[in-house]
């Protein structure tokens, strides 16, 4: 006996891990960073309208797994994602991603993706994204500690966006530099890799800080943060992990994305909970200063926030419109008759 078809409505597209990899390369890397950048910057300035909460966390001896969910009224959006540093040993990646983008009115969805490789994009446009406003203009040198999953990425956004043309490379693990070194060769950067986290950030105008570690760790201490840099510091994401002593937070402008949320994840966990820290959306709608003059030490405070999810994944779903780079899951269930799920399964009886 055939069993009946799924309807067309049973269909969500689904971008599988091969298919956000050749959706990627038929936009073209940096462009699609750039896009992202300007998607995610123009939801900042959506701000009010979206649902925002803490992301939701559930934490284990070596790692978290978080949801993060966020609505502006007419899409849903939500990320699950991990970070569970010490997997690289098991040679597992310690961040693995997928969301989803529904529909509110109906509830229904609309695009299932993998995120692993879109988070270290979205990641990276964000983080150039906050430097466009916050580095210095003249900046052309950054210091990128921890040349992990993300490193690569961020390299080149900072290179797109922000016009970097030199990256000096750090990481405790001299085989993720070399990886990262091989993996930038013809990428127009001039890189640099270096020896000891002193020497990366010599004569760096923005030092980001992309490491993993499941502990409190000094990546940056005091005296290697200069007057007039822009810190981007990514790897400080969870309750117990950051990156930054505390004095650089002292003398730091601090930007963040949503205060709730970072106060608890990321490096200003180590402050009062009343430390004055600045919302990135009043920047980037000018409502709020960013860096005012040359001397000033700014530090984006980096943890991730779900509206940067969102946006990333209503971007892959308008270039699905152009690239047509997806699957079709039957996820959906849709009876002839709404209210006849029963009868459904029992037409299905093999
Ligand atoms: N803020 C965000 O939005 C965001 C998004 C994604 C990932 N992250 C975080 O970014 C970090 C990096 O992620 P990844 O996927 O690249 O991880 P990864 O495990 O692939 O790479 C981390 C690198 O850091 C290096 N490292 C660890 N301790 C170090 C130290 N003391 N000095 C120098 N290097 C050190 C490791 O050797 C490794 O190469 C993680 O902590 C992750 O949770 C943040």
């Amino acid at each position: 006996m055939t069993l009946p078809a799924p309807s067309e409505r049973a269909f969500v597209p689904f971008v599988s891990v091969a298919n956000m990899m050749a959706l990627i390369h038929a936009i073209g890397l940096e462009r699609m960073l750039c896009e992202l950048a300007d998607a995610i910057e123009a939801d900042f300035k959506r701000w009010e309208l979206f649902d925002k909460t803490p992301r939701v966390a559930a934490h284990s001896p070596d790692g978290v797994i978080e949801l993060m969910p966020t609505s502006d009224g007419t899409h849903y959006a939500f990320k699950y994602v991990n970070g569970h540093p010490k997997n690289t040993r098991d040679g597992l990646q310690t961040v693995q991603a997928f969301g989803l983008l529904a529909d509110v009115d109906t509830g229904y969805p609309v695009l299932l993706s993998e995120m692993t490789v879109l988070t270290a994009l979205r990641t990276a446009a964000t983080s150039a994204m906050v430097a466009r406003h916050l580095a210095p203009k003249s900046a052309r040198v950054m210091a990128m500690i921890g040349n992990g999953a993300q490193s690569e990425f961020q390299c080149l956004a900072f290179k797109a966006i922000c016009g970097i043309d030199t990256v000096r490379l750090y990481d405790i693990d001299p085989d993720a530099t070399a990886k990262a070194t091989h993996n930038l060769a013809g990428s127009g950067l001039d890189i640099i890799a270096c020896a000891s986290p002193e020497e990366a950030v010599e004569g760096a105008q923005i030092i980001t800080t992309c490491t993993a570690d499941k502990q409190y760790a000094t990546i940056l201490t005091d005296n290697m943060v200069g007057s007039g840099v822009h810190v981007n510091a990514i790897g400080g994401d969870c309750p117990g992990k950051t990156e930054l002593h505390r004095d650089i937070l002292l003398r730091s402008d601090i930007f963040v994305e949503y205060p709730p949320q970072t106060r608890i994840e990321g490096e200003i966990q180590a402050l009062d909970p009343d430390h004055p820290v600045t919302e990135l959306w009043q920047v980037i709608r000018g409502e709020a200063a960013g860096r005012v003059d040359g001397r000033q030490i700014t530090l984006f405070d980096s943890v991730g926030f779900a509206t940067e999810d969102f946006s990333a994944l209503r971007y892959v779903r308008d270039a699905l419109e152009r690239h047509a780079m997806f699957d079709r899951l039957d996820m959906l269930a849709d009876p002839d008759d709404p209210r006849d799920l029963f009868g459904m399964l029992e037409r299905a009886r093999p």
